[in-house]
């Protein structure tokens, strides 16, 4: 099928790239020529595990371009995948989107064609009906004519983990799609029809797992697929809330949080995932998605506690790591404190609402020195926190070298298998603040370390 993807951010480009691989002719816009001549080049201008690999793959069926006009006429399916940051109040800002659907309007050919306009954007509930309204204005003005029938708006939300995107993407839990228009939603069928029955050939370096079998397609009208989307996002915030929630409490009982999850999560009800403890979430989506949800129920006078509770305790996570270290050290101002990882999870160089950086200046700001250290993001960091650049070390050794203490924040492999005993020596005090809860305890004690974690 003819494909055209709007926004080559994360979203967008995983999209557009794993669609290409599947067989499709996709075009991938970006009004940002710098990206677009990357693209070209066969780079990926993120940071993501196997993105080079399908663009070299897939690469004689993908075009980058800036040009709409090369792209969307013609096109059975266009995915509009721009940005929505949050505004702050709280509601996605929308600028983006709405320059988009129009230029898509304005593009679509309306000669004998069909085309689904997907909205693959996080978007406030209801939205799609507002993309519909700029999309008809748009194609009106445009064409001098009124639109009939020549597309329709569907939603299809994403549920693509960063760093693990394509994995995603490829042997997705299910996909859903939303659309008030049947004809649509048989577009989605069938454009999605090689992942749903799993009948394309693996990349080799993807393999398909063997429990992957059939993939669910969930079917609904817009406003379910909107908010499917959002109870996801808050859902798993809540379960990692939870968990750090009951941490805490641990800390205080004596109790092991990390056996604690372990047996909760057994129950199939409850499952494992999502239920590691440590310095909470971060990224561009839980934070975003769960105050959009509450700015939105707030319009309809609805109160969501438990979503306003999740935040709060993600929140409280964060200063839990400045307590436990102002609680060891008893003073802040002068010591030298390491942090490892500044992404906000493995495998990215993410920043958005990282843990890390927040820490960083919660430290800073109780006079605190701080040393950071991160494998991958540390490029963008000194990018985006130029007033914090200086910060950074240049090798692991830095970080320890001297330190009142070292937070591990992200759960990096890299950080996992250091060779621990031969930073004690170098620290001047060995403590250690495991921020996820995710290295040996005992043998670290053993090396000499005092062992923290977010959870006493
Ligand atoms: C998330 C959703 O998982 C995805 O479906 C959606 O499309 C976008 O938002 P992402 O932000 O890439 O994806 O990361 P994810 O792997 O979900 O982790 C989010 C944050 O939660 C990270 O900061 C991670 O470190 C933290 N986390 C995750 C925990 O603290 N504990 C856990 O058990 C799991």
């Amino acid at each position: 099928m003819k494909v055209c993807v709007v926004g080559t951010g994360y979203v967008g480009l995983t999209t557009g790239v794993s669609l290409a691989f599947l067989g499709h002719d996709v075009t991938c816009v970006d009004l940002d020529e710098n990206k677009v001549q990357t693209l070209r080049a066969g780079r990926s201008p993120i940071y993501e595990p196997h993105m080079e690999s399908l663009l070299g793959e897939a690469a004689e069926r993908l075009t980058f371009t800036t040009d709409y006009s090369e792209g969307v006429p013609g096109a059975e399916v266009v995915f509009i995948a721009v940005q929505t940051p949050s505004l702050p109040d709280g509601n996605p800002d929308l600028r983006y989107l709405s320059s988009a659907a129009e230029t898509v309007g304005q593009h679509i050919s309306g000669e004998g064609e069909f085309t689904v306009v997907v909205n693959k954007s996080t978007v406030p509930i209801g939205s799609s009906n507002w993309v519909d309204s700029i999309l008809r204005e748009a194609f009106e003005r445009s064409h001098g004519r009124r639109a009939d029938g020549e597309f329709t708006v569907a939603s299809n939300p994403e549920f693509l983990r960063e760093g693990v995107a394509i994995f995603d993407s490829l042997y997705p839990d299910r996909i859903v799609v939303g659309s008030d228009n049947p004809r649509g939603l048989d577009v989605l069928h069938r454009l999605y029809r090689a992942v749903l029955n799993q009948t394309f050939t693996p990349p080799t370096f993807l393999p398909r797992p063997g429990e992957v079998g059939a993939v669910p397609m969930v079917s609904t009208d817009l406003a379910s697929a909107e908010l499917i989307k959002y109870a996801a996002n808050a859902f798993l915030a809540t379960k990692i809330s939870f968990i750090n929630e009951v941490g805490r409490l641990a800390g205080k009982v004596g109790a092991d949080i990390t056996q604690v999850a372990r047996g909760i999560g057994l129950d199939a009800r409850i499952g494992p995932r999502f239920l590691e403890p440590g310095v909470g979430w971060g990224g561009s989506c839980f934070g975003k998605d769960t105050a959009a949800l509450i700015t939105t129920a707030e319009e309809y006078h609805h109160d969501m506690p438990i979503v306003r509770a999740a935040r709060e305790v993600n929140a409280q996570q964060r200063s839990v790591v400045v307590d436990q270290l102002l609680s060891e050290l008893r003073i802040l101002k002068g010591r030298k404190i390491g942090l490892l990882g500044l992404a906000f999870k493995p495998d990215t160089d993410d920043l958005r609402d990282s843990p890390s950086v927040d820490i960083a200046r919660k430290l800073i700001s109780r006079g605190a020195r701080v040393t950071l250290h991160d494998p991958v993001a540390s490029d963008r960091f000194r990018a985006q926190h130029p007033d914090l650049a200086g910060q950074l070390a240049d090798s692991i050794d830095e970080v320890f070298d001297d330190a009142d203490a070292v937070v591990l924040v992200t759960k990096w492999d890299q950080y996992l298998d250091l060779d621990w005993g031969k930073f004690t020596g170098i620290m001047r005090k060995p403590v250690l603040l495991d921020g996820r809860h995710c290295l040996d305890a005992a043998r670290l004690e053993r090396l000499g370390y005092r062992y923290l974690t977010t959870a006493g």
